[in-house]
């Protein structure tokens, strides 16, 4: 048989297993759902918190035992936060072998950046515009968790924000729906594999559906009012490419929109989730979001709560237990249909087949494979690579970077240098606590140079109520001042590492104020007074305002919490083993009173000339502070640099079908002294439309690698999809079109790039 014949069978025979297995999983649900009373449906629409040590005693009275007691009963279909091989086993034992019908648990955790071994934050690796390595780390976390008996994690949290203060950004990929949708579908992808029964990967959740990035002031949890043209156009569009990239399950959000509390917004979970984009898995509630819907004020008590949940498409209820107890009421009073409870049901069970727990409820638990597995060297090679590539270089002035790699005497200063605690950043619940490489360890790795430490600042641990011990910067105490100025004193070059401490940016972390925290600014200006040959080494969870230090310290390097590798990284960086070619994923303002601020504003009709100075009062300015960020969204710098010249387009307009196309391409060449990496990136502006539309988007990027003194042609495909955008027809099923009219087209090195060609989309 030829080559093609049997390959041409391969596949049909393939579609057909494919196809046999889909039908078999709807099959196997309906015979499973034929069998189940009410209060196992209503069973595995309940998700609890791991509540006891399920390897030690049993608990007697309490919460606890009436937890277990409903376990065994078959009244719960999920359990979060129980992790490791014995511990999942033998929970997982008794969902399979003490109830009625044997059905396994689905065992879901907050994987954000890596399980024991911890990758850096998201926002940090959305910084490295790396589709592929951000894949991969998904994939390694994926690996990590699921040897450790997980099958399920909360991420990717896709919201886009525009708002620093908010301490969730970290977890995020910052503040556009391009980028975001990408990196979005890239994590999906990563985390579930090509096989979601395969034991190395888990089910992944797109959250927190939605809004919940535009939180007014950015203090968590608040409300969030927008209008369509922001929902549609910045908020849905990674959740969408989300579904598009298969996400198994979704989580609704703790925020109202526009009044409605997500996890009773139908408009969103029931129209626009499961029936505009046809997604087939289900939506688990955020924590105890169903109760919180009383304080909110929309609920009147806990039944009305689980109507409105239900009624919205909330399948699955996490830890508020309202469900358990209230849907067989609600039922009973026709305030839920039984289709509804149904339609939940399958959704869960589907996910459950598809991830093969009822041809194994075991298959995450194999001892072997988790001691094999767990903080092995292929993971920590993946942090590292993923590491290295989120870091951006912000400023290098005097090519104070690279630093030499001998004879250089180095006074190694900050609170942040030798802490081993916070580089891990926030939501890295299965970590070792103090087992990141520590900035010291990654430099003294490299023999050639004499390096003095000193912590200038002191860190404290406390304890914030009712939650695990953290390393916080201390503000009362100066007393290391005097030793870190002596090390200043006495040496070629200083590396500052100062920053947010681990937990200082995450859930419930909100800041009014986004400077170093602490003495650490003081601790700057008095060193830089001694020894202005400095190296800021920053490490945060969120863009920070740093005018002073981008004024004075020549060299400033953006190391955000890298993880467990992050010492390594950031040695390698400062060594020139690996040339920085990060660029920033969210605007860094200028100040506080700037926010919300990003790049993809919209003009208003007062822009003033090229948005600064219009030399007059009456213009959309500040009085006291420029309108631009102080570093821009796509920023950032190599230690070679880059020329662009020549932007062309083969023709300068675009017929108005989907076959038709424009080619942009510009000329980039390295004029440095290094090999380097530089993202190219391409803007677009709608001119004029029925919907203002803002005056640059992303809408393409490219990877390029030059030696220096090469050059290389990079060129864009530009179609009439990628001027696609949400206006305001009342009807948001076909609210989605491009418009004819001029467009600016820009290319460069970061989204303030004013290089531009315009074309036409015709009529
Ligand atoms: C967070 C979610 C998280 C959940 C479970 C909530 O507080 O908002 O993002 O997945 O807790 O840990």
């Amino acid at each position: 048989m030829n080559n093609n014949i049997s390959l041409i069978i391969i596949f049909l025979f393939g579609l057909i297993v494919n196809a046999q297995n889909k039908n078999s999983y709807q099959k196997e649900v309906e015979i499973l759902l034929s069998k189940m009373t009410i209060d196992e449906k209503i069973g595995q629409m309940n998700q609890y918190n791991g509540f006891w040590n399920a390897t030690g005693p049993e608990p007697v009275g309490g919460d606890a035992s009436k937890k277990l007691k409903n376990l065994k009963s078959g009244l719960v279909g999920s359990m979060l936060n129980v992790r490791g091989v014995e511990e999942v086993r033998a929970i997982q034992k008794i969902a399979v072998e003490e109830t009625r019908l044997g059905i396994p648990l689905i065992f879901g955790f907050d994987l954000i950046h890596g399980y024991k071994t911890i990758a850096p934050i998201p926002l940090a690796e959305s910084a490295s515009w790396d589709l592929e390595e951000i894949k991969k780390s998904a994939a390694l976390g994926a690996k990590e968790a699921s040897a450790a008996g997980i099958n399920w994690t909360f991420a990717p949290m896709v919201d886009i924000s525009r708002d620093a203060r908010w301490g969730r950004v970290m977890e995020g990929a910052g503040e556009d729906p391009y980028l975001g949708s990408l990196i979005a579908a890239a994590r999906v992808k990563g985390l579930q594999g090509e096989d979601l029964s395969s034991p190395h990967t888990i089910a992944a959740t797109a959250k927190h559906f939605a809004a919940y990035g535009f939180i007014e002031s950015g203090r968590d949890y608040n409300t969030v009012d927008i209008g369509v043209n922001t929902l549609h156009n910045i908020v849905l569009p990674p959740f969408k490419a989300a579904v598009d990239a298969g996400v198994k399950t979704f989580m609704n959000s703790f925020n109202d929109l526009n009044g409605i509390p997500a996890t009773a917004d139908s408009y969103l979970q029931r129209d626009i989730l499961k029936g505009l984009w046809g997604f087939d898995g289900f939506v688990v509630s955020d924590w105890g979001s169903l109760r919180e819907m009383i304080d909110h004020g929309y609920a009147k008590n806990k039944n009305h709560a689980g109507e409105l949940a239900l009624n919205a498409g909330s399948d699955m209820d996490m830890e508020s237990s309202i469900y358990l107890q209230e849907i067989k009421k609600l039922l009973v009073d026709k305030k839920v249909s039984m289709e509804q409870i149904d339609d939940a049901v399958r959704r869960i069970l589907k996910v459950k087949y598809e991830l093969g727990l009822f041809d194994d409820p075991y298959k995450y638990c194999d001892l072997d494979r988790e001691s094999s597995i767990t903080n092995s060297n292929e993971i920590n090679t993946g942090a590292l690579e993923m590491a290295k590539k989120s870091i951006v270089l912000l400023k290098n002035q005097k090519k104070l970077l690279p630093l030499k790699k001998s004879g250089q005497k180095i006074a190694l200063i900050g609170p942040l240098a030798s802490d081993k605690n916070s580089p891990l950043g926030n939501w890295r619940i299965a970590a070792e606590n103090n087992s990141a490489i520590s900035v010291k360890e990654g430099l003294e790795a490299f023999k050639g140079n004499i390096i003095e430490y000193s912590q200038g600042v002191r860190l404290v641990n406390k304890i914030p109520e009712g939650f695990h011990e953290e390393v916080q910067i201390n503000n009362t105490d100066k007393t290391g001042f005097e030793e870190a100025k002596i090390a200043a004193k006495n040496s070629d070059v200083v590396v500052m590492v100062l920053g947010e401490y681990g937990f200082q940016s995450g859930e419930g972390r909100s800041r009014s104020k986004l400077d170093l925290p602490g003495f650490q600014q003081e601790l700057l200006e008095e060193i830089y007074s001694i020894n202005p040959n400095i190296v800021l080494v920053l490490m945060n969870g969120r863009p920070l305002v740093l005018n002073w230090a981008n004024k004075n310290i020549p060299a400033i390097l953006e190391a955000w919490h890298l993880g467990t590798q992050s010492g390594n990284a950031i040695a390698q960086v400062l060594y020139g083993e690996y040339n920085p070619s990060g660029k920033l994923p969210m605007s860094f303002p200028r100040s506080v009173g700037q926010i919300p601020i990003y790049y993809n504003h919209k003009n208003t009709g007062r822009p003033g000339a090229d948005g600064e100075d219009a030399g007059s009062v009456f213009w959309s300015h500040y009085i006291d502070e420029k309108n631009s960020p102080l570093f821009p969204f796509g920023y950032g710098l190599s230690y070679t640099s880059f020329n662009y010249s020549n932007i062309e387009l083969n023709k300068n307009y675009l017929e108005n079908n989907d076959d038709d196309y424009l080619i942009a391409s510009i000329e980039i060449s390295n004029t440095g002294d290094f090999k380097g990496k530089e993202v190219v990136q391409l803007y677009l502006h709608d001119k004029y439309a029925s919907a203002i539309r803002p005056v640059k988007e992303l809408k393409g990027f490219e990877i390029i690698e030059l030696d220096p003194g090469k050059s290389k042609k990079v060129s864009f495909k530009i179609t009439k999809k990628m001027l696609e955008f949400y206006y305001n027809k009342n009807d948001w099923i076909s609210g989605w079109g491009a418009e004819p009219g001029d467009f600016d087209l820009y290319i460069g090195t970061s989204s303030a790039t004013k290089r531009k060609i315009e074309f036409e989309l015709l009529k």
